[in-house]
């Protein structure tokens, strides 16, 4: 163990977050044929040809048909970030929280597949009945804040805490956003999973395990919930995996209440104070809501602070002229815009710059996956077997009753 803490290891950013900015554009965004989306340089997963070619109205009566033709035997559910093209097919849309709970409710569905990213399948599968088969549109499709938890990064991380600390004196908190492998480290541990619209349900249990919590991966999304808790700044520190014990001193992680990995999501990080202290200048009587993965500086900027679900449900519930500056997504923003026309949305973030892995879910793929089950056949199943399944199970089940 002397050895692991002594070991400098080689800073990698995730291949994900090198393509965040392929489709930030000043325009509005417009499925095309997806040989069309590849020219932008993009390394996503390889179809048919005729599928490369189809044009979006074309790929949509297909989709409508495929659907028609499957009928019960299958469901579709669709995160919020997905594209309108995508959305419109999707029986269920929602949160990570409340797609979780749907996949777990589902239990006649023979095929679920799952418009989102892979982490979210991977719930899926691990929440579904035996008989029922997940499957996400396009392999591509991870995020780039799980990427910055590698498994073995957190697992030398939990080592090194024991070691340090010891036994009962931390509990691991894991963000939706990690995957089954992470889940699973909670579970084997005592530990939780938590989502954005429930993460303070989720901390007040862990500390009634352990006087200490293990956030991870997004720093922000943890250190935000901390502060809402009374939790203060110093009583947090960040754990660097690329530094030995995080890059902090033992004296330091005796002292501290919540250990924070580094990672962030790539969207939530572009938004600033600045575009909240511009909105405000221009609509006065503007209410600021932003998604809990920004930096903790916007957060306390803003006038309200949820998931996207609670985003959604916070604007359509709101009267008839009001305005709204949004931090999150765009393809979310701009839909909100879209279904409350009588109010003012718009999103902080001048650029149009989508979740590029929410992105990769293009029509094509969706097209591709539903005509491979009319004949018969699963393509791109998620499956998760063994002890991860039962220990993030385990994870995912408290998070489902103390959340
Ligand atoms: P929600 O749970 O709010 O939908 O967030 C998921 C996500 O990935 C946000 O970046
Ligand atoms: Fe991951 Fe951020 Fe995209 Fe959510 S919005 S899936 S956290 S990269």
């Amino acid at each position: 163990m002397a050895e692991m803490l002594t070991t400098i290891k080689r800073t990698r950013v995730p291949l994900t977050e090198l393509e965040q900015s392929a489709f930030c554009t000043t325009e509005s965004l417009v499925s095309k044929p997806l040989v069309e989306e590849f020219k932008s340089g993009v390394r996503w997963q390889r179809l048919p040809i005729e599928y490369m070619r189809t044009t979006a109205p074309e790929l949509d009566d297909r989709i409508r048909a495929a659907k028609g033709k499957l009928g019960k035997r299958l469901i579709i559910l669709g995160h919020h970030y997905q594209r309108d093209e995508i959305i419109q097919h999707a029986d269920f849309r929602g949160d990570s929280f409340k797609l979780s709970q749907l996949a777990a409710e589902q239990k006649d569905a023979e095929y679920i597949v799952f418009c989102g990213v892979h982490f979210m399948a991977e719930t899926a599968s691990v929440l579904a009945q035996p008989h029922q088969r997940v499957m996400l549109p396009n392999m591509a499709a991870g995020c780039s804040m799980s990427d910055m938890a590698q498994t073995g990064d957190v697992e030398e991380c939990w080592d090194d805490l024991m070691d340090t600390l010891g036994p009962g004196s931390i509990v691991p908190v894991a963000y939706m956003n990690c995957t089954a492998d992470l889940k699973a480290l909670c579970g084997r541990n005592n530990g939780i999973i938590c989502t954005s619209s429930i993460a303070d349900n989720v901390m007040q249990w862990a500390y009634k395990q352990a006087p200490r919590v293990i956030f991870y991966p997004d720093q922000h999304l943890g250190r935000n919930t901390g502060l809402k808790m009374g939790i203060k700044l110093d009583e947090m520190v960040l754990w660097n995996p690329f530094k030995p014990l995080g890059g902090n001193t033992k004296e330091q992680l005796g002292h501290a209440k919540l250990i924070l990995w580094k990672g962030h999501c790539s969207v939530h990080t572009r938004f600033n104070p600045k575009q909240i202290q511009e909105a405000r200048a221009k609509y006065p009587d503007i209410t600021i809501m932003v998604h809990p993965e920004c930096p903790m500086e916007v957060v306390q900027a803003a006038d309200k602070v949820g998931s996207t679900e609670q985003i959604s449900k916070a604007i359509s519930a709101a009267p008839k002229g009001s305005v709204w500056g949004v931090g999150t997504e765009i393809s979310l923003v701009n839909r909100i815009a879209k279904e409350n026309s009588d109010k003012t949305v718009f999103c902080l973030d001048p650029v149009v710059c989508p979740c590029s892995t929410m992105y990769r879910i293009h029509p094509a793929y969706l097209a591709w996956v539903l005509e491979s089950l009319v004949k018969g056949e699963v393509v791109n199943e998620i499956v998760v077997t063994g002890d991860t399944r039962k220990n993030a199970k385990l994870a995912l089940e408290r998070m489902l009753q103390y959340g």
